[in-house]
């Protein structure tokens, strides 16, 4: 919605098992409300094959997605629906590049990710990377919105 200059838009964050083991689900809705955006969102949830088939589609035939799929099963992620002016590339700002170990310092992913945690990539955080991504993640993670 643009309204005065302001491009108001929602995109899906996921604070993926690692991070949520580590207990930085605060620290990262902390990250998210300093910036500026406001928590329209934030459940506890255990994915399943079929939810996380769905959101990595576009992942399916890469090496990694069967470890992907299992790493996401290993525990409970926090799924937040995030709001504000330009968030879904906002918030991909604030995560950082995928891999812990080139994300620059003063990111989620640079600050606080272990890249040396094992064989599957534990990036601690997950965002929406364009308006109908994060459309299409939101109704899968809370279809009730
Ligand atoms: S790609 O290949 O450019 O599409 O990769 P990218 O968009 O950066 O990452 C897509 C998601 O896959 C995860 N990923 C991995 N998981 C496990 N192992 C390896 N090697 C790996 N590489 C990428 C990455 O964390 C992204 O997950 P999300 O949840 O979307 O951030």
């Amino acid at each position: 919605t643009q309204t005065d200059g302001l491009t108001v838009e929602r995109t899906l964050v996921l604070v993926k098992p690692d991070g949520v083991r580590r207990g930085l689900s605060g620290e990262v809705l902390r990250r998210i409300e300093a910036k500026g955006y406001t928590l329209a969102a934030v459940e506890l949830v255990q994915a399943t094959p079929e939810l996380l088939e769905r959101h990595y589609a576009e992942h399916v035939d890469k090496p990694f997605f069967r470890a992907l799929v299992d790493f996401m099963l290993s525990g409970p992620t926090l799924a937040v629906v995030a709001e504000g002016n330009r968030v879904i590339e906002g918030f991909r700002s604030l995560a950082g590049a995928t891999d812990p170990t080139t994300a620059a310092p003063g990111t989620i992913r640079g600050d606080l990710g272990r890249a040396w945690d094992g064989p599957v990539m534990q990036n601690i955080v997950h965002g929406s990377d364009s308006p109908e991504s994060a459309s299409r993640e939101i109704g899968l993670w809370f279809p009730a919105l």
